[in-house]
């Protein structure tokens, strides 16, 4: 549904005075949708907080953000080669399930947190390359426990940031505003 709506929009007519009137939308929606946002509950707590500041690097987990479209979520393996070492995952309750996971040889099924629709273009490696940090768009995982949505992604979102790195250049500030550069 929403995809037929949207291929009706994306043509040439009308599209400029439509994106107008969506962003005018949408920057009063984000507040509200940004308010409600909750953690889901996921299989294991995964406190982000204590891997980064142990200085584990955020792309030693989430290599994928470096190369393609998705940053991808760790294997159990991976865990598992710290893990697996360490005195606390005798102990801690909140490691039991790694362990159930690892043994029993189940993926653990993470719930995705942070996510554009489908009709929405999206690539890591663009903005990575570009010399974006994780920080600008996932906020401070330092302080994250379970991961949790700081901003919602909606267009407003991307196009003042997009609006902000072209700054004077005008073929750049054309190239990221274009519908078509997001959306195809
Ligand atoms: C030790 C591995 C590890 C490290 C280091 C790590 N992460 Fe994660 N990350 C995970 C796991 C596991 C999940 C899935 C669980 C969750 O959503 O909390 C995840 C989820 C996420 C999510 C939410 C994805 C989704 O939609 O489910 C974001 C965003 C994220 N990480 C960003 C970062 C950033 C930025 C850093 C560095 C500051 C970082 N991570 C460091 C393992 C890691
Ligand atoms: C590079 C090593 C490394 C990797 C990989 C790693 N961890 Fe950890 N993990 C740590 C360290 C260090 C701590 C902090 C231990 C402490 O506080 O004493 C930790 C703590 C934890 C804790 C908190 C335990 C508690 O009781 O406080 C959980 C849960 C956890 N890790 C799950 C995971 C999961 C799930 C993965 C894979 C997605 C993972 N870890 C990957 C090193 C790692
Ligand atoms: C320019 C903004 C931006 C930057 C910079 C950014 N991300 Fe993301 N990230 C997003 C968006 C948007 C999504 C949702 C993508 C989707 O649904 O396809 C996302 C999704 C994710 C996810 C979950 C889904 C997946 O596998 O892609 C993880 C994990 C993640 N990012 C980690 C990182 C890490 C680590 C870095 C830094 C190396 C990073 N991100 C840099 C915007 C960003
Ligand atoms: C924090 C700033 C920032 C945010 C937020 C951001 N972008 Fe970008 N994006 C950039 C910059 C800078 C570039 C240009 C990189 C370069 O120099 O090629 C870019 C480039 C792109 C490109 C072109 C990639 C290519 O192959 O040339 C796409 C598509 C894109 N962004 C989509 C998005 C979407 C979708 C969102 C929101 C979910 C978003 N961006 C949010 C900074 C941002
Ligand atoms: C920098 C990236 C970017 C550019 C450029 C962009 N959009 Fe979007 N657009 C998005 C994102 C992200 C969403 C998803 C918002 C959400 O999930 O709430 C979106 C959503 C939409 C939607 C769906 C609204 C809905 O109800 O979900 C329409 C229609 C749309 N855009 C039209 C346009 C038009 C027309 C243009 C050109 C004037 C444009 N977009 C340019 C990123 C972009």
């Amino acid at each position: 549904m929403i995809k037929r709506i949207f291929d009706w929009l994306i043509q040439p007519l009308g599209l400029i005075a439509v994106g107008i009137g969506f962003l005018a939308v949408f920057s009063l929606a984000a507040y509200g949708i940004n308010s409600t946002q909750l953690a889901p509950t996921q299989p294991i707590e995964f406190p982000h907080d204590k891997h980064v500041n142990a200085s584990i690097q955020c792309l030693y987990c989430h290599p994928g953000a470096a190369k393609g479209p998705a940053a991808g979520i760790p294997a159990q393996s991976k865990c598992w080669g710290c893990h697996q070492q360490m005195e606390i995952t005798e102990t801690s309750e909140l490691l039991a399930p790694l362990k159930e996971a690892v043994e029993s040889n189940t993926p653990i099924k993470w719930v995705p947190v942070v996510m554009v629709p489908d009709f929405v273009q999206f690539n890591h490696r663009a903005h990575v390359a570009g010399g974006q940090n994780c920080e600008n768009c996932h906020g401070d995982m330092t302080k994250v426990t379970v991961a949790e949505n700081p901003q919602v992604f909606n267009m407003g979102f991307c196009l003042n940031c997009h609006i902000k790195s072209a700054g004077d250049d005008h073929e750049k500030l054309v190239k990221l505003t274009d519908c078509g550069t997001c959306h195809y």
